[in-house]
């Protein structure tokens, strides 16, 4: 058995590495057409950052996993191939906004229809649209060589931050598919270290729609709180108490109810859009409206820290400085598709901010490049206006730099360390009154008040001051 897998991006790095640790006499190859991220995957300086991913492709990375840009190469040497490209929110044409962008995965359909031979295991490990199977079956079947092909549907649900633990003891691993020897041959790989009774499989369809579900559920559990969290500010209640007593019926549970500034990441919203997409597609437009406001509420959010922080540093924030903390969609990871910080950053800058960010894993680069695509026209340029509301932007080394100075700072990722920085310090070095806006409710709200700041987090209600 040989695997190769092409996409190696958060999914499909992670993912092989796993399945390259825990079954050494299997060979896996990695393949991607983008030359930098493979060279990154093969040196110390790994393109991803995720707790414990280093140690995982140390122990395999030379031993049976492979990391190269010999694409064709690698589809016609493997038995099983997984496609791990990314599946993009469309940004024209039919569907524009919406449905997913299949561009990548029939290009990688066609490709392993050109260059196999034999008998092909092909895995959907990629997100798609129910039914993409039967896309991706019809253009294997014109295949010009005489090779055959089963196909499968195996989501990843890991989730950045915490992949390889997800991998290492995934909740389950769903298999969908039509041939029960195709099925089995994918189940053997996953039975080497995942219990049986974890091991899920499902027909084709069921496979592909329960990944867009789940993930519409979780978001969808996001927006509910955050729901919560504006009527909590206007009431006086405390959106965590009310999280930790509903979170107490077993019958809701206590997971995924911490409410924050938004979710970002590239996944929930483009999978719930899909969703919408398809139950319209379907003439369903009650059940498309209703995910769709899972989106709408989420984009509120944003909306509504960016522009508290202006009212609250009345209602001006034009030549002031605010210090980010934070740019990725979430701690533990360097990915910032889709990050909140992102929106409320852009918002700022509208209003002529002055914005110095620090990230412990995101760099400038990719800063400025996602400010750039957000700020874009829709033919896709950057006007010179737009291009001197970025120069606002500074990119420093730590909290302390990007507080300096700053009327306020902005916490838009939870990193751990932000938790316990030298807030005394940091008040010294900011014009008064100081402001404080957790964006993700880590920061201890009575220590900072007691220092002088202002501090406003969500969901939280401030006493009216005299
Ligand atoms: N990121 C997550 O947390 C997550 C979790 C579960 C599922 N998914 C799904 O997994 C899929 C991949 O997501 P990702 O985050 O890894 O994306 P990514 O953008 O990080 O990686 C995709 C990679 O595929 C490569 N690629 C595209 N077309 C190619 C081709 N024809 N040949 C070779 N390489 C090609 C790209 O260069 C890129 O490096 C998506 O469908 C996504 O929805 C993502």
């Amino acid at each position: 058995m040989k695997i190769c897998c092409i996409g190696a991006g958060y999914v499909g790095g992670p993912t092989m590495a796993m399945i390259a640790k825990q079954c050494a006499d299997i060979p896996v190859h990695v393949v991607d057409l983008n030359e930098q991220r493979i060279d990154a995957w093969n040196s110390d300086q790994l393109p991803i950052y995720e707790p414990g991913l280093d140690e995982v492709v140390r122990e395999a990375r030379g031993r049976n996993l492979t990391f190269s840009t010999q694409v064709d190469a690698a589809i016609a040497e493997a038995d099983m191939i997984f496609i791990s490209v990314n599946t993009p929110t469309k940004t024209f044409g039919i569907g524009a906004g919406r449905a997913a962008n299949l561009e990548f995965v029939e290009k990688c359909a066609r490709q392993i229809a050109r260059v196999s031979s034999g008998h092909k295991i092909v895995v959907e490990k990629s997100t798609l649209p129910v039914r993409t199977a039967e896309a991706v079956k019809r253009i294997l079947a014109n295949a010009s060589t005489n090779a055959s092909f089963d196909v499968l549907s195996n989501p990843e649900f890991l989730a950045e931050g915490t992949a390889i633990q997800d991998l290492l003891a995934p909740d389950r691993v769903l298999i969908g598919g039509e041939s029960q020897a195709a099925i089995q041959s994918l189940v053997d790989v996953y039975a080497r270290w995942v219990k049986k009774d974890r091991i899920l499989t499902t027909n084709l369809w069921s496979s592909e729609l329960s990944k867009l579900t789940a993930n519409a559920f979780l978001a969808q559990r996001v927006s509910s709180i955050n729901s919560i969290s504006a009527l909590c500010e206007a009431t006086g209640a405390d959106v965590d108490e009310v999280a930790r007593a509903i979170g107490t019926d077993s019958r809701i549970g206590p997971k995924f109810l911490k409410a924050s500034v938004g979710f970002g990441g590239s996944c929930f919203q483009k999978d719930i859009l899909n969703l919408v997409y398809l139950c319209e597609h379907f003439g369903l437009h009650e059940a498309a409206a209703y995910w769709d406001q899972v989106v709408i509420m989420n984009d509120y959010q944003k909306r509504r820290f960016a522009s508290n922080m202006v009212k609250t540093m009345f209602n001006t924030v034009s030549d002031k400085q605010i210090g980010m903390l934070g740019w990725a969609f979430k701690k533990d990871t360097n990915d910032t598709r889709e990050s909140a910080a992102i929106y409320v950053c852009r918002d700022l800058l509208l209003e002529r901010t002055r914005v110095h960010v620090y990230d412990p894993q995101v760099s400038e680069t990719q800063i400025r490049a996602d400010l750039e695509y957000l700020l874009r026209d829709e033919s896709g340029e950057l006007s010179s206006y737009k291009k001197s509301l970025i120069d606002n932007v500074k990119v420093v080394p730590d909290a302390y730099a990007a507080a300096k100075d700053s009327h306020a700072i902005a916490v838009m990722t939870e990193w751990d360390e932000f938790k316990n920085l030298d807030y005394s310090k940091i008040y010294t070095n900011m014009p008064q009154p100081a402001f404080v806006f957790d964006g993700r409710n880590i920061l201890d709200r009575e220590k900072l008040s007691n220092i002088g700041f202002e501090v406003h987090a969500i969901g939280k209600s401030r006493p009216t001051v005299g």
